[in-house]
């Protein structure tokens, strides 16, 4: 592909795109970050965290992947050989399980299936047949990136109280944390993973952990050997803005302007911007005559939007058009899914122009490679979006 004028249509699920005041922010000079400056934007950042978390106890953050906020969730309240139990949704849910497995824990998978969100009835009977209460954690992943199906965590939550076992739950937010609403006290949650390239509209770099009362009790008798990713070593940096290493510091300039951004916007708003352009990228799949993987509506992502390829059209191959024609990148499918699904990602730094676009490239590019479209996706999103709650 060679030069193209204009910007790039980034319709990945996350990374997403970077506001140009983050990019800017970031471009700052790096400062001494031992020094006054640097400990004043640090603290000032934890109690804004905590509100985006919704949680009053503790946030942490990595310079690191989404994936070592997973494996910092695991070993610092887990022992050697801890049971940890895993709902399979999806290519992340699995790709969670195979790291704790390469930890060393005894990692269980609860067959599910790849389009749905994550069965409490299922997670109810393990955790009933586990009279020994042998399981530590059940691992959830609220938005799961490669089907687009959301997990309702306070079901979840319900499963686990109902079956009186004394588990951890353990929800992977990477890629719902500032897209869909989310409360990790008031759902019960006691350990939040979470990434900062996708709905908090910064690059990839920083990873979090939030974490309570009763999570802080097993690290108190967890006996894995941590050390980068150990809690404890950062237990004075919210109060001090002192990270035990070399802190990612312009990614956390980064951090302070998306934050000012979410909060101008308003969480609440920025939640249902998302909605809206959920739906409006559904209605335009229906359009199309095209089948959505995830199909029930209660579980349908806000964040990206899984679309089936029919026979015999090969998703990767559409996926490339658009990119060499509109410079618009689409997710793949990934796993078992690769070249069944394309996914379009509708999070983030988004508006309705940016959608309408993205939606005219996928419609231009399907009928491009010989689909027969139903009807037009472009005017139904456009009449989805004309709905401005
Ligand atoms: C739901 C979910 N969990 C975990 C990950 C892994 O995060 P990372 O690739 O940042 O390590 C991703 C990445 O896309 C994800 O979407």
């Amino acid at each position: 592909m060679g030069y193209q004028a204009g910007w790039q249509f980034l319709q990945i699920p996350g990374p997403s795109n970077v506001p140009r005041q983050v990019l800017s922010a970031m471009s700052n000079p790096t400062i001494d970050h031992r020094g006054p400056e640097f400990a004043s934007l640090a603290t000032s950042l934890f109690p804004r965290l905590k509100s985006l978390f919704g949680t009053k106890h503790n946030v942490v953050i990595f310079p690191s992947s989404g994936t070592g906020a997973w494996e910092a969730a695991l070993t610092n309240v887990c022992s050697m050989n801890d049971r940890v139990v895993m709902a399979e949704t999806g290519h992340f849910s699995n790709l969670w399980y195979d790291l704790a497995l390469s930890l060393g824990f005894k990692a269980e998978i609860l067959k599910g299936n790849w389009g749905s969100g994550a069965d409490p009835k299922v997670i109810h009977r393990r955790l009933q047949e586990d009279a020994a209460h042998s399981i530590k954690a059940v691992c959830v992943v609220h938005n799961e990136t490669s089907t687009g199906a959301t997990t309702d965590i306070r079901s979840v939550r319900r499963a686990i109280d109902d079956a009186f076992h004394p588990a951890l739950l353990i929800v992977d937010t990477i890629s719902s944390l500032a897209s869909l609403p989310y409360e990790h006290d008031a759902w019960g949650v006691d350990v939040t993973v979470a990434g900062s390239q996708k709905g908090l509209m910064l690059p990839p770099g920083l990873a979090f952990n939030a974490f309570g009362l009763k999570a802080e009790e097993a690290t108190s008798k967890a006996n894995f050997p941590s050390s980068y990713f150990n809690w404890k070593n950062m237990e004075r940096t919210e109060s001090t803005g002192q990270f035990p290493y070399t802190p990612a510091t312009n990614l956390l300039f980064g951090l302070k302007a998306a934050l000012d951004l979410l909060e101008a916007e308003g969480l609440q708003n920025v939640f249902k911007r998302h909605a809206r352009h959920g739906r409006a990228t559904r209605a335009a799949v229906t359009a199309w005559g095209l089948e959505i993987l995830c199909q029930s509506p209660l579980q349908q992502s806000d964040v990206l939007t899984a679309v089936k390829m029919p026979d015999p059209f090969s998703a990767d191959a559409l996926r490339t058009d658009i990119l060499d024609r509109f410079n618009m990148p689409l997710g793949s499918g990934l796993g078992k899914l690769s070249d069944k699904v394309f996914r379009i990602g509708h999070l983030g730094y988004m508006n309705d122009l940016m959608m309408i676009g993205a939606i005219g490239g996928i419609e231009i590019g399907l009928a491009g490679i010989g689909l027969k479209l139903a009807s037009s996706g472009l005017q139904a999103a456009a009449s989805a979006l004309s709905d401005r709650s």
